[in-house]
């Protein structure tokens, strides 16, 4: 330990600088612990001289104390300014080792988007919902009889004929269309005493061997039933003229029926919108045909339905401007991009 007598800091006014220096020369806080012990501790010379007080005359004791005070708050400022400086360094260090740099430039992220068939079919649901209609799912694989012999499709229907439809085996298809949604449904809710009244809507993939502009082998379509004692073909046109004229934000577009034929509605006919002055085929609609209600077992004295099936492409394609179907399935990012 240091004395008065052999320290450098024997005088009072030496001692400020050579806490200073002393504290300077530290660059660890433990370092700086040590030095502070030699200054402020319970030997250290600023106590030395404290207690060197007592040795002097009661008049010239607290000239002498406050000069001592004065050099013992330089001394803790020292302390402290040295304190922070290293503690502030000791962290620069720490984070200049765990060093990341901000500046590099991020990885892309591939950020994705809905398939506009995917929004188109979100836009449709929206819509049917809120007048009501449940939307309803069944398989893409279907058997002969869903497809085809419970929509009283006869055997001899060109849309049976290996070449128009994809079959699995014998008895099992890919749908042809989600007419057969309408048959699952009815059955279930017979089943389940659970209507009618029945409002669905059913959209999906269905498959037909068909390939160009606008057709492709996998297209979607939204198929629409609303089964109850006083449906009539008026409701079904309130329905869709309101449903496209909310689809394409017209309140002027106008819908037209044209006499055609399915065999499982009667009557039956195609559904055309106006559009850039002329009409445009949208798909096919019609009354259930009491054949259909009976292999459900609805009773078609009391109840009756209407039923149609929309292309969503198509609908997909007026909307977004697109002219050539293919380009919903050729997965083109450059075309994808533009929808979201
Ligand atoms: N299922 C028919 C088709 O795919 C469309 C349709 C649905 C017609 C419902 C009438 C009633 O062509």
């Amino acid at each position: 330990m240091q004395t008065l007598e052999n320290s450098p800091e024997h005088t009072l006014e030496q001692i400020l600088p050579a806490a200073q220096a002393a504290f300077s020369a530290c660059s660890t806080i433990n370092d700086l612990e040590q030095a502070k012990a030699r200054f402020l501790g319970k030997s250290g010379v600023l106590t030395e001289q404290l207690k060197g007080l007592g040795k002097l005359s009661a008049e010239a004791r607290p000239a002498a104390g406050a000069a001592i005070n004065v050099v013992k708050q330089g001394v803790e400022e020292a302390l402290k300014q040295r304190r922070d400086a290293i503690l502030q360094a000791e962290q620069e260090k720490q984070l200049a080792s765990e060093s990341l740099d901000v500046t590099l430039p991020a990885r892309a992220r591939g950020e994705g988007g809905l398939h506009p068939v995917t929004l188109t079919l979100q836009r449709i649901e929206q819509l049917f919902h809120s007048i009501g209609f449940e939307v309803a799912e069944g398989p893409e694989i279907e058997t002969d009889f869903y497809n085809f012999t419970a929509l009283n499709i006869p055997d001899d229907h060109p849309a049976r004929a290996m070449h128009d439809t994809f079959y699995i085996d014998e008895q099992h298809v890919l749908r042809t269309h989600t007419s057969p949604v309408q048959v699952h449904y009815m059955q279930e809710a017979l089943k389940n005493n659970s209507g009618p009244p029945l409002k669905i809507i059913a959209p999906g993939r269905v498959y037909r061997v068909d390939s160009d502009a606008t057709h492709s082998p996998m297209f979607h379509q939204v198929e629409g039933l609303w089964v109850d004692e006083n449906i009539s073909f008026a409701n079904l046109k309130g329905v869709v003229q309101d449903f496209l004229q909310r689809f394409f934000e017209r309140d002027d577009l106008q819908v037209r029926f044209r006499p055609s034929f399915f065999p499982f509605t009667e009557p039956s006919a195609e559904m055309d919108m106006s559009w850039n002055g002329g009409w445009l085929e949208i798909g096919g609609c019609g009354m259930v045909h009491p054949e259909v209600f009976g292999h459900v077992g609805i009773d078609s004295e009391k109840y009756r339905g209407f039923a149609f099936g929309l292309g969503v492409e198509r609908l997909a394609m007026l909307r977004y401007g697109v002219n050539d179907l293919r380009l919903f399935f050729n997965n083109d990012l450059r075309f994808l991009k533009q929808f979201n």
